[in-house]
Formats: C-alpha cells, structure tokens, sequence
C-alpha cells in the first residue's frame, strides 16, 4: 500500500465519524446548548463527567503509548511479570472506584434536584399521555386536550405527568429536558423549563413499534401572554362552519366512523381513542407530528392512513375523494 493510501485509510474514518456526531451548527435537537433550567442542570452533570472521562483517557492512553513504545519487543528481553502483587491489584481496583465515587457525588445529587417537583402554586401541571404513534396533552387546571404540540409558557416550570395508553414511549426534548420514560400502568415525572420562546423539537426515544420513528414532538414555548391567548382560544368550544363544503365534512365527520375515536367539542363527537380534533386547525402538525396540517397532508393521510405512518391505528376508511375533500375543508375550519 502507498504512503498515501494508508493515509487516506486513517483520515477517511476519522473524518466521517466528526461528520456524522453531531456536530450541526443548527442542532434542533442538540442537548448540547440547552436553554432550560432542568437541561442545563443534566447538562453541567454532563461537563464534569466528560471532563473526568477526558483526563482519564489522556492519562491511559498516553501511559498506553508510552508502554507499547518503551518496552518493545527487543531480542532477548523478557517482559516482566506482576502476578500475585496484591499491593498492585488493591490499586488498581481502588483507583476506579474512588472515581466512580467521585462521579457518584454530582450525579446522585443531579437526580435527586432533578426530581423535585415545584411548589404547585408556581408551577403549570400537564399530563402526557403517549400512544401508538402520537402524543396527548392534557392541561388538568386549564380544561384543555391537545396532541402533538405541547405549548407552555416561558418562565415557569412545567410538571409533565408521563402516562402511556398501550407501550412503553420515553418522552424526550433535548433542549428543556432529560428523556423519561411514559410506562403503562404507571406515572413517571418531569419538569420542563425555559425562559426562550421558541420551537423545540423532540421525539419519542423508546422502540415502541412500527412508527417509532414517527413520533415526533413540538414543544411551543410562548410568552405569558402568548399562553394566555392560547388557552383561552383552546378553552372555546368548537363553531359550525358556514361554508356548504365544510358543513357537509362536518356532517360526515359525526355521522361516520370518526366521531367514534374522536372528540371536537361543541358536537356530540366524545371519542378518547385518537386525538381531540376541537383545535385540530391550530396545531401546524397532525399525525405524531410528522405531517404538516396543509390540505395535501390530509388528503394523504385520510386516504390511508397506515400507507403513510406504518402502524396507525386510524384504519384506512375506504373514503372516495369526494368524502375526504369535505373532511378536509371541515378540519381546516377548527381553529
Ligand atoms: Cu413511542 Cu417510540
């Protein structure tokens, strides 16, 4: 092999691997640059274990290097030999240990930090609940049911309440937050905080089935007041359109299948298998977030919805073209 060839063999790996860690400018979902209260505690545990790792590597590595080069084969030399040298094995055993303990120090108290729930009076309290392939958000003080998008207010700590309907999802935005798993049968906890209004983009972070991959998260982080405008559009029930196209999707909607798995206030659709539709118009994405709420997406969708989010449970309904454009006109008035 040429010099330069063997070069090209240790550059080319080296090069992929910065290429491929992570190392976006624009990360939407770097843990990295957190910009919440709760993040950034994980992340600082973060900075000294990986100064800790990083001084331990130099050190084993460089007496490595220095070993491998020092005590080279020579003719005639024989290595030496430490077996059965308990002061040498009490050593080495203590070294780790003591680090580990070291590192134990910050981590446990981490958790611990981590896991204290705020003082209800300051905080805002949502239920997450996940399923296969979509989130549900409930706000339990507002009277409000989402899914999909999770919007809180900035600069006030968001207790989440992790539930699951069916398997294990783990609930995870990497700029507010560590991930937690959502467990049936049983209620994890998180607190979720930032003072940046904004998008941040999670997903779910467990194998949980065929669209694992597709549940995706927007948390919408808004001013107070922004908040407070929200709520207070979501807390409306649901209007009867005007439009002929819209008031026949609506028909539609309560007479057919749909209104079995799903709710819109303000009519007599009481569904609580997929997700509450009241708002449906207001969310920028449907379907565990992966599409984007446009007329085309939904015409995809309600064709068949499993060809394109492998797994959905919403069946294909065998709808003709007519059906789903008066579906459609109907979704896009619940704002
Ligand atoms: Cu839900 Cu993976």
């Amino acid at each position: 092999m040429t010099t330069r060839a063997r070069r090209f063999r240790v550059a080319a790996p080296l090069l992929l691997s910065l290429l491929t860690s992570g190392c976006a400018r624009d990360a939407p979902q770097g843990f990295l640059k957190p910009v919440g209260e709760a993040a950034r505690k994980a992340d600082a545990l973060w900075d000294v274990v990986f100064l800790i790792a990083v001084v331990i590597f130099v050190i084993v590595e460089g007496l490595l290097v220095f070993a491998i080069i020092r005590f080279r084969h020579r003719p005639g030399r024989k290595p030496a030999q430490f077996e059965g040298n308990p002061r040498l094995e009490v050593i080495l055993v203590l070294i780790p240990a003591l680090i580990l303990a070291g590192i134990a120090i910050p981590t446990v108290r981490t958790i611990f930090d981590l896991a204290e729930a705020p003082p209800k009076a300051e905080r805002l309290d949502v239920t997450v609940i996940a399923h296969q392939f979509w989130w549900e958000y409930r706000y339990p003080d507002l009277g409000i049911e989402t899914a999909n998008e999770l919007h809180i207010p900035t600069g006030k700590p968001v207790y989440v309440s992790l539930e699951s309907a069916d398997v294990i999802h783990s609930f995870w935005v990497p700029k507010l937050s560590g991930k937690q798993d959502n467990v049936p049968g049983y209620v994890n906890y998180l607190t979720l905080e930032t003072d940046r209004p904004g998008t941040y983009f999670g997903q779910c972070a467990e194998y949980c089935g065929l669209s694992h991959a597709n549940m995706r998260l927007r948390v919408v982080a808004q001013t107070p007041e922004g908040f407070a405008q929200w709520v207070a559009q979501q807390q409306e029930p649901s209007e009867t359109p005007n439009v002929p196209l819209a008031r026949k999707g609506r028909q539609l909607f309560l007479q057919g299948a749909c209104a079995g798995c799903h709710a819109i206030e303000g009519t007599d659709a009481q569904g609580d298998v997929g997700p509450d539709l009241t708002h449906f118009a207001s969310r920028r994405r449907f379907a565990g977030a992966i599409f984007e709420s446009t007329a085309d997406d939904l015409v995809a969708w309600l064709r068949d919805p499993p060809a394109v989010k492998p797994g959905a449970k919403m069946p294909d309904l065998g709808l003709s073209e007519d059906q789903i454009e008066a579906l459609v006109a109907y979704l896009r008035t619940l704002r």
